[in-house]
């Protein structure tokens, strides 16, 4: 047993089906929820103890199905910009990226990755990945996808080619071995080296990997931008070939040009899964999106690794080469000024955090081709940016899906110590709080209800934790309750490291971790591992 029995009463219960609320009492005892009914009696006089909801909802805690933390989770164990926001379930491993399993070049690339951490990279397989973020005691619970990319840089380092058969064989086989480990499926980044470098056939076979052991794979798919339609198709045709259940990640059509693109694809995930193919997608509420500024480069820059990158980066004609390309998708068709640095590494680059390339070009004298380029070749490529390219329209009309869920694709971030640095997207804390203000409270896109599914019923039953995401007799006591009327976030891109409000109580595994607003410092979390009862 773990926690205190608790009663919430007079509660708003929202039980994450989607159903209607109703007026009840939970109550709680140790990591489960034991009974759920209406005026519950007896539950005091066995020293309960009772909180008052007052007719603020009570619903399952949240579960971020595209999260990031992968790293920060273990800075700031706290989880402080997310569990605010009523997230109980980080599901990390997006994008093709997972801290394990790591040999050759991924552990190489992680520990530079991690330097600024100080997180001391001593696990190497995804089960001593899962035991050192259990020893770190988190506030919330952990699920880990096994990351595509961080498989095919242990095999194959970064590099633009085909897997040999031995290398194939390897890469299916540690897939296979994170998968026996708790990973929850396979995840790609099909933008960024070297998961970009994979065939369709290759990510296949893998897939394949992780639907036998009952996995799903999620997709930072191939284009989000002209080509979205042709490779929302090409995580389908996985689905279907591979037979595992397809998430597409922060589903967007990025581009002026390409507004209104996500009702073809939203179209095609209706009509996949009329055919028999599970595919669905998540979205996060904003139409900013964020990543490293490298993307704007072709993706053979990095074949080889980074250092290689750098190299061809600082060689002219290798600039001039690539100019046209650049200056056409990030100068005519997107504009410099729509990208904003988010986050520089090295002291010097910090003035131009909260500026878009523009402002940096006039900053500095250069043209912003180069300007650009000269970070990048400053930083090691590690320099973060929040770009703006999405419209309020194609929100919308995702969050509308019934086969979206809400994520937030962004990480544990906290105002104070190293992870409140920069000006990273305010996604980070407001994600969950703006669908919930913005999207049911003011503009009236989703019922309450609704949304609520889209964060807990749903994403739970995409990533196959059954015992989770629903109010009900004998699921893990996750909750979070909130203030309907004044749920909010208020991070912004100028000021994101804001906690949003409305959020009273955050219950993990029973234990509350937020009371009344305030943090308690508990860390019942757990890392999540699939084929494991709790
Ligand atoms: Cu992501
Ligand atoms: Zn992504």
């Amino acid at each position: 047993m773990h926690g205190e029995s608790i009663l919430i009463r007079r509660a708003k219960i929202v039980d994450g089906t989607g159903a209607p609320w109703f007026y009840g009492d939970v109550e709680l005892a140790g990591d489960k929820i034991a009974r759920v009914g209406r005026c519950l009696q007896g539950s005091e006089q066995r020293g309960a103890r009772v909180i008052d909801a007052d007719g603020r909802v009570v619903a399952p805690g949240f579960i971020d199905i595209h999260s990031h933390s992968d790293d920060t989770i273990l800075v700031n164990p706290r989880a402080e910009s997310k569990v605010r926001q009523g997230v109980t379930t980080e599901v990390v491993g997006n994008c093709g990226y997972s801290l394990a399993p790591l040999e050759g070049e991924a552990l190489a690339d992680i520990k530079r990755d991690l330097e600024d951490t100080g997180i001391d990279v001593r696990w190497r397989s995804f089960d001593e990945y899962s035991r050192f973020v259990e020893e770190s005691t988190t506030a919330v619970n952990i699920a880990s996808l096994v990351g595509h990319g961080t498989v095919r840089r242990a095999v194959m380092g970064c590099v633009e080619r085909a897997p040999s058969r031995e290398e194939m064989e390897r890469m299916k086989s540690l897939v296979e071995q994170a998968m026996a480990e708790g990973a929850w499926g396979l995840s790609t980044g099909l933008i960024y080296p070297p998961s970009c470098y994979a065939s369709i056939d290759e990510i296949v076979d893998l897939a394949r990997v992780a639907a036998e052991a009952g996995g799903i794979y999620a997709s930072h798919i191939r284009y989000e931008e002209d080509r979205v339609v042709e490779a929302v198709e090409e995580a389908i045709a996985i689905g279907e070939r591979a037979k595992v259940p397809v998430q597409i990640s922060h589903h967007k059509s990025g581009g002026v040009q390409n507004w209104g693109k996500v009702r073809a694809t939203i179209d095609l995930m209706r009509k996949a899964r009329a055919g028999g193919v599970d595919v669905a997608c998540d979205v996060y509420p904003y139409t900013a999106s964020s990543t490293g500024l490298s993307v704007i480069l072709p993706q053979w820059i990095f074949d080889g690794g980074v250092e290689r990158a750098v190299k061809r980066l600082k060689d002219q004609s290798v600039r001039e080469r690539i100019r046209p390309l650049v200056e056409e998708e990030e100068g005519r068709k997107r504009g410099w000024d729509k990208t904003v640095i988010s986050s520089v590494t090295r002291e010097h680059n910090k003035r131009f955090e909260g500026k878009n390339l523009m402002e940096i070009a006039a900053m500095t004298g250069k043209e912003p081709f180069t300007a650009a380029l000269d970070l990048i070749v400053d930083e090691m490529a590690a320099i973060q940016t929040v770009r703006f390219g999405m419209c309020e329209d194609d929100v919308e009309y995702v969050l509308a899906w019934p086969g979206a869920s809400v994520g937030s694709d962004a990480s544990v971030r906290a105002p104070y110590g190293p992870l409140g640095r920069g000006k990273p997207h305010p996604r980070s804390y407001g994600t969950f709080p703006r669908v919930l203000a913005r999207y049911v409270r003011e503009r009236g896109i989703l019922r309450l209800e609704e949304a609520v599914r889209k964060m807990t019923s749903l994403p739970a039953q995409r990533i196959g934790l059954f015992d989770r995401g629903v109010i009900r007799p004998g699921t893990v006591a996750d909750l979070v309750i909130f203030d309907p009327d004044k749920v909010a976030d208020t991070a912004t891109y100028e000021d994101p490291h804001r906690y949003p409000v409305g959020i009273d109580w955050v219950i993990v595994a029973g234990r509350p971790v937020i009371e009344h607003g305030e943090h308690t410092g508990a860390a019942p979390g757990r890392v999540l591992r699939r084929g494991q009862a709790v």
